[in-house]
């Protein structure tokens, strides 16, 4: 297990490239079990996540070779229809299995996802979506099993708006036979670069970029080379270290339309921000200005960066709100932040979170992918030497993070080998 060390306190300068999406990657990757060939995956990041979805799909008969930041997959020899536990207990979104399976072979095992290091994450409503599609879906001993001939367009109307349901029931709607209508279809732009591969590979689709999706199946697919695109929440956690650093930082290979939400709270908090097409820099204040934050579904500011914001309102000039409507659960780092010196209060799913002036280091203890970042940007603010233990979840989803902060001049270091 390995753990960081950051001496805080140090100014962020320079540029840092984004890699491309996790949460993108994990879609697009299994999409490939939807037509039998070869797939060139562009921009795919080098994450934990990444592997465990390779090591998925190759318990499954896939062939994938990586390239630098191209996947190469060969889908000709799929022969097993099984997620098993040891792959979907180390990552939910192995989950994204079950509508190509059930959709292309007739037949899906997958072991049910457990609820996550925050709280619950229930997976109704993928399951729901697909007995629409005529699927008969078994729950046996922590497995399960959807089976059917060939799957039969539905309206389907999500009563929250899921970003996994909504990738599943696409995958499994392209072969259905009809136009199946997804009402209350995520819009994440992860969902969009699924819906573009899907498109590529000969799926018919319309209503892209709204919530109501209507599939046409059709008989066949084809395979296609898709671009990852960039990863919003990367780059988001990278502007926030700059503004909690007095950073004068470029993120680069971005897209800053995908980041609207958090931009505009950047500027409300005082930053100075110049935006290109595909880059963002960030020019920190002295006095960082509190900013209330509530969570929503894309467009609005993103659940995964909230742990982020509360690390930054945590010095903020005066008091603010960061409320999760998404994962009511999701405040593990609160309690690590508080370690460091931070003020906030917290009422079920909303943080009041007092400015204080300064964060002193401490040892803290990463408990999940987003709680970890936080640690992270907050012990690079904070005075003296902060440890932030159990970082494999943050490689769960940033790719060499203490790489990119860095360059920026941040003095982070890994300690490798040992159990903390
Ligand atoms: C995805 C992201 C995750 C992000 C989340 C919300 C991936 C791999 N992960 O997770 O990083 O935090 O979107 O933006 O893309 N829900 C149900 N029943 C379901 C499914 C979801 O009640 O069957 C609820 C969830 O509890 C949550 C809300 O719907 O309150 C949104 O969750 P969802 O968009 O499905 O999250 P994920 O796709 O799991």
């Amino acid at each position: 297990m390995d753990k960081f060390i950051i001496q805080g306190g140090k100014n962020l300068r320079g540029t840092v490239s984004i890699s491309g999406a996790k949460n993108a990657s994990l879609a697009l990757m299994p999409a490939t079990l939807l037509a039998s060939g070869k797939y060139e995956l562009a921009n795919t990041p080098d994450l934990r996540d990444v592997t465990t979805m390779s090591k998925l799909l190759q318990t499954m008969g896939v062939t994938i070779e990586r390239n630098n930041h191209t996947l190469h997959i060969n889908t000709f020899r799929v022969n097993k229809f099984e997620a098993p536990y040891e792959h979907v207990k180390k990552m939910r979104a192995s989950i994204y299995a079950l509508g190509p399976l059930v959709t292309r072979y007739g037949k899906a095992k997958v072991s049910m996802p457990g609820g996550c290091a925050w709280g619950p994450r229930p997976v109704n409503l993928h399951l729901e979506a697909l007995k629409k599609l005529g699927a008969n879906i078994e729950l046996d001993r922590g497995y399960i099993i959807a089976r059917a001939k060939r799957l039969k367009a539905a309206r389907i109307v999500f009563s929250t708006s899921s970003v996994g349901a909504t990738g599943n029931t696409l995958m499994a709607a392209v072969l259905a036979k009809g136009t199946t209508r997804i009402e209350n279809a995520a819009i994440e732009p992860e969902i969009a670069n699924l819906v573009e591969m899907l498109a590529a590979m000969g799926a018919k689709i319309d209503g892209i970029g709204t919530t109501t999706l209507e599939v046409e199946g059709v008989d066949a697919l084809h395979p296609a080379n898709v671009s990852t695109i960039p990863d919003r929440i990367e780059a988001g956690t990278i502007l926030v270290a700059g503004a909690l650093c007095n950073g004068k930082i470029r993120a680069e290979n971005c897209n800053p339309e995908h980041l609207s939400a958090l931009i505009a709270k950047l500027k409300d908090a005082g930053m100075k921000l110049n935006i290109g097409s595909s880059f963002i820099e960030l020019h920190a204040p002295k006095e960082i200005f509190p900013v209330d934050v509530t969570t929503a579904p894309y467009p609005g500011f993103p659940t995964d960066m909230q742990a982020q914001w509360i690390a930054l309102m945590s010095i903020a000039k005066g008091s603010s709100t960061v409320t999760d409507t998404i994962y009511f659960d999701r405040f593990k780092h609160v309690p690590e932040l508080i370690r460091l010196g931070a003020n906030i209060d917290l009422n079920e799913n909303v943080a009041v979170v007092k400015g204080v002036k300064k964060l002193i280091g401490a040892k803290v203890m990463s408990t999940d992918l987003r709680a970890s970042a936080a640690l992270i940007l907050a012990g690079l603010r904070a005075e003296g030497e902060t440890e932030v233990l159990r970082v494999y979840h943050l490689d769960r989803g940033y790719e060499a993070i203490e790489k990119k902060l860095q360059k920026l001049g941040a003095n982070i270091k890994r300690v490798s080998g040992e159990e903390f």
